[in-house]
């Protein structure tokens, strides 16, 4: 018997204010449903389907290697979307756990968790419960005297004594798969919302002599829902703090938590530091004694150890060993840089090779080119990589000197220990350890200036 996952996620998210579909919405630069699948990619199940509204194209593209689709063409409901899935889960006889689209908070251990007590509980219903000091517009669990669930009953139709029950439902389950598509169909929408009710199946469930039970967790930062851009912003900061202490605990320096935004899928080794106003998005690995920042923003980088990079910003780049990023260097599009090398100040690379123990160390933009190791780039030296239509690449050679101020006019080679002079606008290949000059001559007119005056 195995067990499935069920995301509801197509809810209009009106009060996100937004063109964007809601569960897309980025935390720490990652979209909120993808909290969700990943963490239940640590979770014993083996198929998972998210509901979501027919204008989702956004989500499938997003995810179609990883969940399978139901589409909830209007919204009639948490129990109606839940039905959308019943030509893919009828027929499974193990588990499913429901889960909301707009809750990225929550941890594959409390899911693990719920499955488990579910399981060793032989339930047929196991709803995931918490308490809240202020329970205001959740549903909220109904008891009898014994302590046994009788129900859920929805803010929205509940009355005033049953608005004073602070247990509420964070709208996680896990269900006996076949009772819960035996139940949806009984399910009506005579309540003040007009919608069939998921939670309505437990009471369903309860009165045909199913086993209703509860795993609470305290943890209630888990469970919390992003309606809007506060709620968004709130989620922000718990996620943002559980990843900074989790790479602290692992021996990473944080000077400054509340300051330094770094994505879930950052690995970094231990004795590096980061500093304030530092922002690593994406997927990225990090060596040891580092030191990032401040003011750095990297984004999908691998980093070697002892490293440095201050106040750069570094884009879908590898950089080696020993070397030193910055300050105001622009590394993008692939570009690789060596071990032992110094990027200076006001350096961009795109797309760029850059070998061990180079130096690129003011002004440069180099732009499709290869770049050997021991090569100097003198300051103000550019690559002109593109004509206006196409762009054209570069090849440095090992040991290559190039003076400040030079135009490679791409595609060009400066061969293996050769010399540019600077100011030189190189078009044509220059051979091996050779002596490129390419500028006017200087032509001085003695006392000139003294007669101009005049
Ligand atoms: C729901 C629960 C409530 C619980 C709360 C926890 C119901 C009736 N109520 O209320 O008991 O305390 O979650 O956050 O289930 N969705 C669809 N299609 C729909 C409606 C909703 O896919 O037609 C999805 C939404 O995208 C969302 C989730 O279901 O991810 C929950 O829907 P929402 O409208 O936010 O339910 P709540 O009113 O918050
Ligand atoms: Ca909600």
């Amino acid at each position: 018997m195995s067990n499935c996952a069920l995301i509801l996620a197509a809810g209009k998210g009106t009060r996100m204010k937004s063109h964007v579909y809601k569960v897309l919405h980025p935390i720490l630069g990652k979209p909120m449903i993808s909290y969700i699948v990943d963490a239940l990619n640590k979770v014993d199940v083996k198929r998972k389907i998210i509901v979501v509204a027919k204008d989702a194209d956004s989500v499938r593209e997003l995810l179609k290697d990883q969940v399978e689709f139901a589409v909830q063409e209007e919204q009639l409901g948490t129990g109606h979307a839940v039905r959308m899935a019943r030509p893919l889960l009828e027929h499974e006889e193990g588990n499913t756990l429901v889960l909301c689209g707009d809750t990225p908070l929550i941890t594959s251990e409390t899911l693990n968790n719920l499955l488990n007590y579910h399981i060793n509980n032989n339930a047929d219903v196991t709803i995931l419960t918490t308490y809240l000091d202020n329970p205001t517009g959740y549903g909220r669990i109904i008891r009898d005297a014994n302590g046994n669930i009788l129900r859920i009953v929805e803010e929205k139709d509940a009355n005033a004594d049953e608005k004073r029950i602070n247990e509420i439902n964070t709208g996680f389950y896990c269900f006996n798969n076949q009772k819960l598509f035996q139940t949806l169909f009984q399910l009506k929408n005579d309540n003040n919302q007009k919608e069939y009710y998921l939670t309505d199946a437990i009471e369903i469930i309860k009165n045909s002599g199913g086993k209703v039970v509860s795993y609470p967790t305290l943890n209630n930062e888990e469970v919390f829902g992003i309606n809007d851009r506060i709620a968004l912003e709130h989620a922000t900061k718990i996620l943002k703090r559980r990843i900074n202490y989790e790479l602290m605990k692992n021996g990473v320096t944080i000077i400054d938590a509340d300051n330094t935004y770094i994505s879930i899928d950052t690995v970094i080794k231990p004795d590096t530091i980061i500093y304030p106003g530092t922002i690593i998005f994406g997927k990225n690995v990090i060596g040891a004694n580092c030191i990032i920042g401040p003011n750095t923003q990297l984004e999908n980088v691998t980093v070697g150890d002892n490293v440095r990079i201050n106040n750069s910003c570094v884009i879908d780049s590898t950089i080696g060993d020993n070397t030193t990023i910055g300050p105001f260097a622009h590394l993008r599009n692939h570009t690789i840089v060596g071990e032992n090398c110094r990027i200076g100040n006001f350096v961009e690379m795109k797309n760029t090779t850059f070998g061990e123990n180079s130096k690129a160390s003011h002004l440069s933009y180099l732009g499709d080119a290869v770049v050997g190791s021991n090569v100097n780039m003198g300051c103000g030296t550019i690559t002109v990589n593109y004509d206006g239509k196409k762009k054209h690449q570069t090849i440095i050679k090992d040991n290559a000197f190039v003076g400040c101020n030079a135009n490679l006019i791409a595609p060009v080679v400066i061969g293996e220990g050769a010399y540019v002079a600077a100011g030189s606008t190189i078009t044509e290949d220059v051979p091996d350890e050779s002596l490129a000059i390419a500028r006017a001559h200087q032509i001085n007119k003695p006392e000139y200036a003294k007669k101009y005056r005049k």
